[in-house]
This record gives C-alpha cells, sequence and structure tokens, in this order.
C-alpha cells in the first residue's frame, strides 16, 4: 500500500528528452517527455480506447499521437483529435500528473492534483552550498518491497555485516541505537567512540588515528531518507558542541520510489563538506557507492522472496525498533488517505512487515 500524496522522484532529469519514456510508479503506468519548451510532462501510459501504452505512439509537438488509431493527447491528458469520429468520444482523456524539477530530478505527485505543492519537496539542506561537494548520483531497481528499503534505511547495524568493506567495520557490530519518531518520519542514530575509520572513508578523512564517529539514519514519509556520516578525531565528537576543522561530513540523500509492491527505484545522491570541486572524488564516491548499494540489492531481494515465502514465523530485533516505528507512523498517514474501513490491514502489514508476493 502506498501513500499517494506525496512526491516520489519519477526520473533523473536528464532521463527526459523528446523521446516518449515509460515507467511505473505505485503501480500506474506513466508516459513522460518533455514539451518543446523543456517543461516535463506525464501522463498515463494507455490510450484510452484499446489501453495501447501512449509511449508507443509518438509525439506531434507538444502532444501526443496513439500508434493505434491516432488518438492525440494535449500535456492535460485531453484528447484534441480522434481521426474517423464526428466528435471527440466522451471519456477520451487520460491522467496527467503534476511535476516538478528539483537537484537534478523529475518529481511527481501522485495523489489529488489540488493537494500538489511544490515546496513540500523533500529538503536538500546544503543544495547551492559552494563549499559542499556533489557526489553525482544515480539509480538501480531492486526486487523488494520499498518498505524493506526504508527498514534498511533506518537500520545502521547491518553495515557491520552487509558492508564490511565499505561503509563498516567491527566498531559497528555492537554500540546500540537511539530511536527518535518526529512529526514527518524517525531518526535512528548513534556515536561510535574511539574507533578505527571504516574502509569507504579512510581515504577522504583528513586526519590520522581513530575517530569518533556518528550515524544519523533518517527516513521521512513516504520513502525518503538522509543518512548523515561524521568523523572527527576521538574524543572531539559531541553532539551540539562546535565541529572539529578537521571533521569530516557526509549527507547521503536515497530517494526510494516504489514501481509496484515488490519492486522499488532507488535514487540517489551525496554532499560531501570537502573537495568540492574535485571530479576524481565524487567519481570514487559514485563507484564506491554504487558497489555497497549493489550490496544491500542482493541481500533486500532475497529478504522480499524469504518474507514472502516464509513457511515458519519471523522474529524482531531489538534493532528493529526505529523500522517499525517508521511502518507504523507511514501506515497511520495510509490509513488516514484511505478512511477508516483500511486501518486494519494497513496497520497489520505495517506491524508484521508483511507484503504481498
Ligand atoms: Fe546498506
Amino acid at each position: 500500500m502506498f501513500l499517494k500524496n506525496a512526491w516520489y522522484v519519477a526520473a533523473w532529469g536528464d532521463e527526459l528528452g523528446r523521446a516518449l519514456y515509460p515507467t511505473v510508479i505505485l503501480g500506474e503506468k506513466i508516459v513522460m517527455f518533455r514539451k518543446e519548451d523543456g517543461t516535463p510532462v506525464a501522463l498515463e501510459n494507455a490510450c484510452p480506447h484499446r489501453k495501447l501504452p501512449l509511449s508507443m505512439g509518438r509525439l506531434r509537438g507538444d502532444q501526443v499521437e496513439c500508434g493505434y488509431h491516432g488518438l492525440v493527447f494535449n500535456c492535460s491528458g485531453k484528447c484534441t483529435r480522434a481521426p474517423g469520429s464526428a466528435r471527440i468520444p466522451q471519456g477520451a482523456q487520460v491522467r496527467s500528473y503534476p511535476l516538478t524539477e528539483r537537484y537534478g530530478l523529475v518529481w511527481i505527485w501522485m495523489g489529488d492534483v489540488d493537494k500538489a505543492d511544490p515546496d513540500k519537496v523533500f529538503r536538500v539542506e546544503e543544495w547551492g552550498d559552494p563549499s559542499w561537494g556533489i557526489n553525482r548520483g544515480d539509480s538501480m531497481e531492486i526486487a523488494c518491497n520499498y518498505l524493506y528499503m526504508t527498514d534498511n534505511l533506518l537500520d545502521p547495524s547491518h553495515v557491520a555485516w552487509v558492508h564490511p568493506s565499505t561503509f563498516g567495520n567491527a566498531a559497528c557490530e555492537e554500540e546500540p541505537l537511539q530511536t527518535k519518531v518526529t512529526g514527518n518520519g524517525v531518526i535512528v542514530s548513534r556515536w561510535m567512540r574511539d574507533a578505527e575509520v571504516a574502509p569507504f572513508y579512510a581515504p577522504f578523512v583528513k586526519f590520522t588515528g581513530n575517530c569518533d564517529r556518528l550515524q544519523h539514519y533518517e527516513v521521512h514519509y513516504p520513502s525518503h531518507a538522509i543518512i548523515k556520516s561524521l568523523f572527527t578525531p576521538a574524543g572531539t565528537g559531541t553532539d551540539d558542541g562546535p565541529l572539529h576543522e578537521k571533521v569530516f561530513l557526509m549527507s547521503s540523500y536515497n530517494f526510494m520510489t516504489p514501481i509496484d509492491e515488490s519492486n522499488t527505484r532507488y535514487y540517489w545522491f551525496q554532499m560531501r563538506n570537502f573537495d568540492p570541486a574535485s571530479e576524481a572524488v565524487s567519481r570514487q564516491f559514485a563507484e564506491s557507492v554504487r558497489f555497497a548499494f549493489s550490496e544491500d540489492r542482493v541481500i533486500l531481494s532475497a529478504v522480499h522472496v524469504g518474507m514472502a515465502t516464509k513457511s515458519t514465523p519471523n522474529i524482531d530485533l531489538v534493532t528493529d525498533s526505529g523500522p517499525l516505528r517508521f511502518r507504523r507512523g507511514l501506515a497511520q498517514l495510509i490509513a488516514e488517505e484511505q478512511g477508516p474501513a483500511s486501518i486494519p490491514v494497513v496497520l497489520q502489514q505495517a506491524s508484521q512487515g508483511k507484503v504481498e508476493a
């Protein structure tokens, strides 16, 4: 089940042009393209006649012509031409979705059109600050329900076992987690004191010796995460004190767009507080991050299958507190959106981590 009244990432901006771009978001078939002036457009990808995907047709200026009988639809989804018919048939209309562009990404509003407010797009606080560098992002599809990804991104402990050659090391195995429920999601965090710097970060950290490391995992509704990494010389890490001059800061932005109940498209980029202009650093991060996220992909797709086909009960661990609170908070929002009758179903799915195969 999905929250509809929310902005999701639909594509990277440079994926859209004057070719028809078919996609599926929250189980809905969508076709996107750019108008001649560059404005992105998203329409339902099914002609109302025989449901041929409009993406199999062609662009005529800023309108889409169906490849079966030539019905033409404008950017609002209204049919403007129906060859062979004396007048445009009633019901010759496809849905049009609000879009907005931010951070090089195209965002789509999947709910009530009159509730679409571009100011509600996830905020990247470092964006536009010249002292921060950008690790150019990427995307991948993962064959799992999106809630296994929000679980993963509220679970700092998994790095010890899933990412031992990159994000994690032995220091990440035992340290307890703090969980905080906020108005728009959940934060799970912990300090690791006097620890070795994990392999992924070691080449970039500007000090030698052990570190104090903060892992800050935060997921906002519906499914957008910011993972903040802080490394500072051992003994200098505090929650509210001034930052050490050699502190390493990285904010990793992770946007999950459900394709359907069993598949998710994962978009990401990182901001870093050092070497802002270095292409080499950006490239090295991009490669390491993609490698590490591929490790998650293997685990999460197998978890999805394991949970969907389980023949014995599963258990929860103390580290599941944050993920389960997020699931419950999101389920409450979905239930409010869908009406009271849906509440038992939604809450049951959330508490059991249960999803359809
Ligand atoms: Fe991971």
